[in-house]
């Protein structure tokens, strides 16, 4: 099974980018722990990120027969992206949303996500956690397929 996290833009500034919302750790940290749970689950995972919203539609685009499942952080494209959202729907490629802070706890045009709706489900609000959960949902969609 092959899993693509994608993030998008201002997340390879985790760790130092208000760290009271997104916490303390950096991007490659959070891949280095997912990393060793994929392991266990003898899941592969490949991370991605970027800050310009055409790499990651090409991303998604060329992850249809390479992978199974991607787990996605749009970070700020979240609320704005139809062409993320038209990808997702277009490759038909399982896809988790997942936040590091609760959106809806956050400001009113956070409380919007254009590309959830295209996705299986979202989880939110869970720091670094929302990285592992994404993992064990995705996965067990996969298996319950
Ligand atoms: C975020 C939430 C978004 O609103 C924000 O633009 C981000 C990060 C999160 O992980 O909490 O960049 O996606």
């Amino acid at each position: 099974m092959k899993i693509l996290f994608l993030n998008g833009p201002n997340l390879n500034l985790l760790g130092t980018r208000e760290p009271d919302k997104y916490g303390t750790e950096n991007l490659n940290d959070i891949e280095i722990y997912v990393k060793s749970i994929a392991k266990d689950m003898n899941v592969e995972v490949q991370f991605y990120q970027s800050n310009i919203e055409g790499e990651l539609v090409d991303k998604i685009q060329d992850a249809k027969n390479k992978f199974d499942a991607i787990v996605m952080n749009p970070a700020a494209y979240t609320h704005t992206s139809v062409a993320i959202r038209d990808a997702i729907l277009a490759v038909e490629v399982p896809t988790v949303e997942i936040h590091l802070s609760n959106i809806h706890k956050r400001e009113e045009f956070r409380k919007i996500s254009l590309t959830a709706p295209a996705c299986i489900g979202q989880i939110t609000g869970f720091g670094k956690e929302s990285y592992k959960l994404g993992l064990i949902a995705v996965v067990d969609y996969l298996n319950k397929k």
